[in-house]
C-alpha cells in the first residue's frame, strides 16, 4: 500500500512541467544570428538568473519568452502551455519587463496601472485595490500620483514591477530589474523576487552583476554570444572552477611545503608577502590541515580568496571579451537538475 502511494507521489512529481521550458530558441536579426539554439528551463519556485556580458542576448531571450518578438526556432512551453512561435499572446500568469518598461507618461503610475488592470479584466473596484498593493510592494506608494513621465529611472523600473505583479505572475521574467535603483532599492527588489519564488513562482532574473546572481539565485545560465555555455545549479559552477587559493600561515612553513609536494590535490608555494599560497578543492584542503597538524605542524591563519563568479566565467568563456566557450564547459540543467527518482 505505502509503495504504491510512493509510486504515485513519484509520479506526479516526474511529469510536472517546469514553469518554463525553452529549447532550442534560435533569432536573427538580418543575417545576425542573435540566440544560437538556446535552452532554458526554469522550475516553479526557482530563481533563475540569466548572466552575460553586453550584447549577449539575454533582453533578446527574454523578448522572445514574452511574445514581443517572434523566433526563427524552437520550442516554448510557459506553465506547462506550449507557444507557437506566431503566438504574440502568452498564458496567464505569466508577466515581466524587458530593459526600460514604457508607460502613459502624462497618467499617474497609478492610473497607468489601473488601466493595465481594466486590460487584464479586473472589475474597477478590484483593481483599485491590487494597483494599491502592488505599489506598496514595489515602494512606490508615495510617487503613485505622480506623472509617470517624470519618474526617475529607477521609479519607472519600480512601477515596470509593479505592473508585473498586477499579473500575479506565477513565471516572471525580470530584466536587470534592479539596474537603475540605488543599494536600498536594489535590495528590496531583490528580497521582493525572493519572496515571490519562496512563495513558488518561477523568476528569471537576468544581470551582468555576478554578485547580484550569486546572493540571489539557486540556479543560472550564462549566455555568451547567443550561446549557452553554462546552465545548471551555483554548487555545479564553482565544480567547473579551478581550484580555491588560500592563503596559509602555519608555525613551519618550510615542513608545510614539503608535507604538501607529496599530498595529491594540493600545489603550495611560498606567498610573495610571506606565508604559503596553496591551492587546493575543499576536501584535499581539509586532509592537508588534518596532516599538518599529526606533523605538528600549527596552522596560525587560513583564508581562503573566494573567487567570484566573475572570475569563475571569464575562466570557462576563455577572456573578458568573448572568445567562444569550449564545448567542455556545457552543462546542461537537464543533468544538474535531473529527478533522483524516474518511475
Ligand atoms: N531590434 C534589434 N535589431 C537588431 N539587432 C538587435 C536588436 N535588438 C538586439 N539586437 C542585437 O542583439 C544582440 C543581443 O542584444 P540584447 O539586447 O539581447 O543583449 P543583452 O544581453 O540584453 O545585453 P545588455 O546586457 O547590454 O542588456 C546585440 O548584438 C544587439 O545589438
Ligand atoms: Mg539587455
Amino acid at each position: 500500500m505505502m509503495t504504491i502511494t510512493n509510486t504515485a507521489a513519484i509520479q506526479i512529481v516526474t511529469l510536472e512541467r517546469p514553469a518554463l521550458e525553452a529549447i532550442g530558441i534560435s533569432k536573427r536579426y538580418g543575417s545576425r544570428e542573435v540566440l544560437c539554439g538556446v535552452d532554458l528551463i526554469v522550475r516553479a519556485g526557482q530563481l533563475h538568473g540569466l548572466l552575460g556580458p553586453n550584447g549577449a542576448g539575454k533582453t533578446t531571450l527574454m523578448r522572445v519568452l514574452l511574445g514581443l518578438v517572434g523566433r526563427d526556432a524552437g520550442d516554448v512551453h510557459l506553465l506547462g502551455q506550449r507557444v507557437d512561435a506566431t503566438d504574440r499572446r502568452v498564458p496567464d500568469g505569466v508577466a515581466g519587463f524587458v530593459d526600460t518598461p514604457a508607460f502613459y507618461p502624462y497618467l499617474s503610475g497609478r492610473r497607468n496601472l489601473e488601466l493595465l488592470a481594466r486590460l487584464d479584466g479586473h472589475r474597477r473596484a478590484d483593481g483599485a485595490a491590487r494597483v494599491s498593493d502592488v505599489l506598496d510592494q514595489v515602494g512606490l506608494s508615495a510617487r503613485a500620483d505622480a506623472a509617470a513621465g517624470g519618474y526617475s529611472a529607477g521609479m519607472r523600473q519600480r512601477l515596470g514591477l509593479a505592473a508585473a505583479l498586477m499579473r500575479s505572475p506565477r513565471l516572471l521574467f525580470l530584466d536587470e530589474p534592479t539596474s537603475s535603483l540605488d543599494p536600498a532599492g536594489a535590495r528590496d527588489v531583490r528580497a521582493l523576487a525572493r519572496r515571490l519564488a519562496d512563495a513558488g513562482t518561477a523568476v528569471v532574473l537576468s544581470s551582468h552583476d555576478m554578485s547580484e546572481v550569486e546572493e540571489l539565485c539557486s540556479t543560472l545560465t550564462f549566455i555568451h554570444h547567443g550561446h549557452v555555455i553554462f546552465s545548471g545549479t551555483l554548487e555545479g559552477v564553482r565544480m567547473l572552477a579551478p581550484p580555491q587559493v588560500h592563503a596559509m600561515h602555519t608555525s613551519d612553513d618550510r615542513a608545510a611545503l614539503g608535507l604538501a609536494s607529496y599530498r595529491p590535490g594540493i600545489t603550495a608555494v611560498r606567498a610573495s608577502g610571506g606565508g604559503l599560497e596553496v591551492s587546493a578543492h575543499l576536501e584535499a584542503l581539509d586532509e592537508y590541515v588534518i596532516a599538518l597538524g599529526c606533523a605538528g605542524i600549527a596552522v596560525r591563519a587560513l583564508e581562503s580568496r573566494t573567487r567570484s563568479l566573475e572570475s569563475l566565467f571569464l575562466d570557462i568563456t576563455g577572456d573578458a571579451d568573448g572568445a567562444e566557450a569550449t564545448t567542455a564547459s556545457r552543462v546542461s540543467l537537464a543533468e544538474a537538475d535531473a529527478p533522483a527518482v524516474i518511475s
